[in-house]
């Protein structure tokens, strides 16, 4: 990211392990960041935020729920860049709207993108993935592992491994899905935005 120390980037999940340490080095940079948070009455996860050295000249907190996506746009408007770095890691039982965590994300996602596309500002979105939704297994018949992995290697929605786990279960799905639709909805999107996932 080539970022001016002006610029104005939104960070979805803020009070995240990754997205806490990337607040901290977009303020050191100098930018202005538009952090989302699904409680800002939690001072236990809104503190540590609050605390980062030029918080409070640069860093601007907004509430905002992968479950309700419309609720995003505020923290994106005005963005050059946006990290999407929030995931729901449970599903909200309160939810009629979603069956599981994965049609909830991956909505968000859809949303998000628009949102990004109506800004007029956002130029770039990066979307943090995972190594669960992609697999290097051999798709030839035989055992192992493929010699490379690249774009084409994709964990199979209903794929059984050793290592299940709950963690797996739930972010393999959502990142194969949200990867395979956020690149689709690219194609569609305003062609002057770039999104990268990782
Ligand atoms: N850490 C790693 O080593 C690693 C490796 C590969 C990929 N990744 C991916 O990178 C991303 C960030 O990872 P992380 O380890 O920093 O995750 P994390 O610490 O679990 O943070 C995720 C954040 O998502 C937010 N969140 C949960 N449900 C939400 C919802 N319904 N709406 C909006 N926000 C919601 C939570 O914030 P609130 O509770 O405050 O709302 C939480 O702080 C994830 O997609 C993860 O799968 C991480």
């Amino acid at each position: 990211m080539t970022s001016s120390s002006s610029s104005r980037v939104c960070v979805t999940g803020a009070s995240g392990y990754i997205a806490t340490c990337l607040i901290k080095k977009l303020l050191q940079r100098g930018c202005v960041v538009h952090a989302t948070l699904r409680n800002l009455g939690d001072e236990k996860k809104t503190a540590p935020l609050k605390e980062l050295p030029g918080a409070v000249e640069r860093l601007v907190l907004f509430e905002a729920d992968m479950y309700d996506a419309d609720t995003f746009e505020p923290a994106i408007a005005g963005c050059e860049f946006v990290f999407l770095l929030a995931t729901p890691l449970h599903h909200d039982p309160r939810s009629t709207k979603y069956k599981n965590t994965t049609e909830a994300a991956v909505d968000a996602m859809r949303i998000i993108l628009q949102q990004c596309e109506r800004s007029k500002t956002v130029r770039r979105v990066i979307h943090t993935a995972s190594v669960t939704a992609t697999s290097p297994l051999r798709e030839d018949g035989g055992e192992g592992y493929k010699d490379f992995i690249n774009e084409s290697c994709w964990t199979p929605l209903d794929h059984s491994h050793s290592y299940n786990n709950t963690m797996v279960d739930v972010l393999s799905p959502f990142h194969n899905v949200s990867h395979s639709n956020i690149s689709h909805i690219h194609v569609n999107v305003n062609e002057s935005i770039h999104i990268t996932s990782i």
